[in-house]
């Protein structure tokens, strides 16, 4: 490794989901080299405190500046509406976060309300707040936490009944009380926009925050001038505590390293 540009790109995750960032991500700058880290044995951080978020936040990290990670994403809503700011403070390093898309959402609502799918911790957190209530006030934020579908996700269950049936529960009410833009707020749920869009139709928009971590991801490497611009030096290693099984079928047809390892 010679230069700062071949370094690769961090990302970490509570398991499996940020791999919906990755591939924007990946489509966007296909010359970028990438470490993914899934902790999925902690999976999920959304019902967990504040200080056990920063605490499995700082060990990510750690391991990604180990594995000479140039940039951070954090593909995890819950871990950067928890953790950015700590991190950011911590280390000289730039990170980039995800946080729930309710200002486009705000932009595009004509029923003036929004509905937001997001774990227990991002809902709860000071950064969602202070997001939250930039909007203009008359957009009311329908708030749904989505317990219990992060771990159907990390254990292969997108297909299965309890999903749909937790989807139903969850949905129902948002479109009873006539949303026209749902939020994805946590990463994993990119990966249920099919059954999303079976019950909720066409005519609510479904908003991820993916392509515009992508983008932020590019502009941010192109003013520090680290992007990288050969064509063939890429690699990609995926590291899971957990089983590959589930990240390698989401990585369908890519071609990336998968590593299973104690961290
Ligand atoms: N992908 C994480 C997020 O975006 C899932 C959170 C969790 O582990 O509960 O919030």
């Amino acid at each position: 490794m010679n230069s700062i540009e071949d370094k690769p790109i961090g990302f970490f995750d509570s398991g499996i989901g940020g791999t919906s960032i990755w591939k924007e991500v990946h489509q966007l700058l296909p010359n970028e080299s990438t470490i993914y880290l899934a902790d999925s044995k902690n999976a999920p951080y959304g019902q967990k405190s504040k200080e056990k978020i920063i605490e499995f936040s700082i060990k990510n990290t750690e391991f990604l500046l180990n594995k000479n990670a140039k940039i951070i994403i954090v593909a995890c809503n819950t871990a950067t509406t928890n953790a950015i700011s700590t991190l950011r403070k911590k280390y000289d390093i730039p990170f980039i976060g995800i946080e729930p898309a309710i200002k486009p959402a705000g932009l595009i609502t004509k029923t003036k309300k929004i509905g937001v799918l997001a774990t227990q911790g991002t809902i709860q957190s000071d950064l969602f707040e202070q997001t939250s209530s930039s909007l203009d006030t008359t957009i009311e934020i329908i708030e749904q936490v989505g317990e219990g579908l992060v771990d159907l996700i990390e254990k292969g269950e997108i297909e299965s009944k309890q999903m749909q049936k937790l989807l139903y529960k969850y949905l129902n009410p948002m479109i009873e009380k006539n949303i026209d833009a749902l939020v994805l707020g946590c990463s994993h749920f990119p990966y249920l926009i099919p059954h999303i869009k079976d019950i909720i139709g066409n005519k609510i928009k479904i908003i991820d925050s993916g392509s515009a971590v992508a983008r932020q991801t590019k502009k941010i490497l192109t003013s520090l001038d680290i992007l990288q611009n050969n064509k063939n030096n890429f690699t990609h290693e995926f590291y899971s505590n957990k089983n590959t099984k589930i990240l390698s079928e989401l990585l369908n047809n890519k071609k990336v390293k998968l590593i299973k390892q104690n961290f």
